[in-house]
């Protein structure tokens, strides 16, 4: 009988009253199983209802059943020995291997048999210890065969036959009742998920049952969540450093700059090989713009050609064209001039700025370089400042970084005068590393913005990916950052904890 016709059968039996399911099992001729799937998915569909009733029943194993013929296998071992006792090997010979081996030792423990303490070199001997004996368990199993759970062996014993002897099974089922449910109905009708537009065409949609709706919304599964990159969990220590010590965040979202920026304001002579294609990237389409403050361009200009203020400038003719040139920018101090630029021109006041973006530079590709990276930069612009002002600075910054030993080294910068590399003492990796670059803008820089000539200028920058690869001990910045970067290293990363074990320290001596 096929599925279909199985259930049908039922559902017309539970018509006429209520089924026993055992009973439907065996005139059906099925497995009595298939029969309980079927109550559960009838139930389901509230078809039906049923009641179960428990079921237990003691059952012998195939050996059990051969050992109430031919008794167990110790008083088969019993039987065996005759009276006056033989050698173990005779008595081998006689039985088969499970009474020669298990009937013997049980038989031993039931004290019924025994090993005669042989002399040396004679044959070993076995003889009986007891007169007669009684076969209780073939007693037992003959009770459970013929009685089963009603078999009244103390459960002692039983549990031995059952569990160590493994003579005896207790198989335990269920049976039910079965009646007919709410929506009881000789056929189950298929309850359609959707509404389909034959259904719609034909008509069929008035007969048809559909599966209810479920409104409630489910939990769910959890999301993936978002995972943040290396370089931006750094750059987020780094901006909480710069707002903790009362920094202002320049607008850096111009990566195509004009060279004027880039370069110019930063009295850069146009002949400088960073202004060449083989460093910087030049823009095709547009290749040029031309939106800088003229009067500020006319002062660059001779600021570039003849210089002014005691300086006596580069001496050669500045171009227009090539300040005009688009390029992406090579640095952040672009920003840097363009926001110097706006507080000269709006009126001085004392500020603090700071950025962490992207610059571009045409440089070839290796373990520790990028055509794109991610600089970091503070400048600070006051009345008075001086180198003094810079390196305290310094310290005060880098110690939130967790490198409270740095040292200096003369530099050059186009647009810093004095210029000095940045040191650090790294305690993970035992030695002196280069962490930035900085120094005091010069005046040719700061007095053509028109910047009072008592306001000085510090600033200072260093890269956003050499700490990070430092932090997350990262040797080839392709794994940090671009198109051959796993993804899920983003994911596996932790949070980023800058210096934070030498921040406390520092505290604690500070206390
Ligand atoms: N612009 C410099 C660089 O690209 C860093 C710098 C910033 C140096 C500010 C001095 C002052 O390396």
């Amino acid at each position: 009988m096929d599925d279909a016709s199985l259930e049908k059968a039922l559902l017309l039996e539970v018509s006429k009253g209520d089924v026993q399911s055992d009973a439907f099992a065996s005139t059906a001729g099925v497995d009595h199983k298939k029969i309980v799937g079927l109550i559960k998915s009838l139930q389901a569909s509230e078809l039906v209802t049923s009641i179960a009733t428990d079921h237990a029943e003691l059952v012998l194993s195939p050996e059990a059943i051969a050992y109430l013929e031919r008794g167990t296998p110790e008083a088969q071992a019993y039987a065996a020995i005759p009276a006056e006792g033989c050698t173990l090997a005779e008595f081998k010979a006689k039985v088969d291997a499970a009474v020669g081996d298990v009937g013997f030792k049980q038989a031993m423990q039931c004290r019924w048999v025994g090993m005669v303490k042989a002399e040396k070199g004679a044959e070993p001997r076995v003889e009986r210890k007891a007169a007669a004996v009684e076969d209780v368990a073939r007693e037992h199993l003959a009770a459970v065969h013929e009685k089963g759970a009603a078999c009244g062996v103390p459960q002692k014993e039983l549990d031995v036959l059952i569990k160590k002897r493994k003579l005896v099974r207790l198989d335990a089922w269920k049976t039910y009742v079965i009646s007919k449910g709410a929506a009881f109905a000789l056929e189950r009708k298929k309850a359609h998920a959707d509404l389909t537009h034959e259904m719609i065409m034909s008509g069929s949609w008035r007969d048809a049952d559909f599966k209810a709706y479920n409104l409630v919304p489910g939990a769910g599964a959890p999301p993936n969540g978002g995972h943040v990159h290396p370089l931006l969990k750094v750059r987020q220590q780094f901006r909480e450093t710069f707002l903790q010590l009362g920094f202002a965040e320049m607008p850096t979202n111009n990566f195509v700059e004009s060279g004027f920026w880039n370069f110019d304001t930063l009295i850069q002579p146009q002949m400088h090989p960073a202004r060449d294609a083989h460093d910087t990237f030049f823009m095709k389409t547009p290749a040029a713009a031309n939106r800088a403050p003229e009067d500020y361009v006319e002062r660059v200009r001779t600021m570039h050609e003849t210089g002014g203020h005691g300086s006596i400038g580069h001496q050669y003719a500045w171009k227009r064209e090539e300040a005009d040139k688009n390029i992406l920018r090579t640095h952040t101090t672009a920003v840097s001039a363009r926001c110097l630029h706006k507080l000269a021109r709006d009126g001085f006041k004392p500020a603090k700025y700071f950025s962490i973006d992207r610059v571009f530079r045409n440089e070839a590709v290796d373990r520790t370089h990028l055509a794109e990276f991610h600089q970091v930069e503070g400048v600070i612009c006051d009345v008075g400042l001086t180198l003094g002002d810079l390196i305290g600075v310094l310290y005060q910054f880098f110690a939130r970084l967790g490198m409270t030993e740095l040292r200096f080294k003369p530099a050059f910068n186009p647009y810093t005068e004095p210029s000095m590399e940045i040191f650090a003492y790294h305690p993970m990796l035992k030695k002196w590393v280069e962490v930035g670059n900085s120094g005091m803008f010069r005046p040719e820089m700061m007095l053509p913005m028109g910047m009072p000539p008592d306001v000085n200028v510090i600033a200072w920058g260093l890269s956003l990916e050499r700490p990070t690869m430092i932090m997350y001990g990262i040797d080839n910045i392709r794994d940090l950052f671009g198109s051959k970067m796993q993804i899920s290293s983003v994911k596996n990363n932790p949070v980023c904890r800058l210096g934070l074990i030498e921040q406390e320290e520092t505290v604690k001596a500070t206390q």
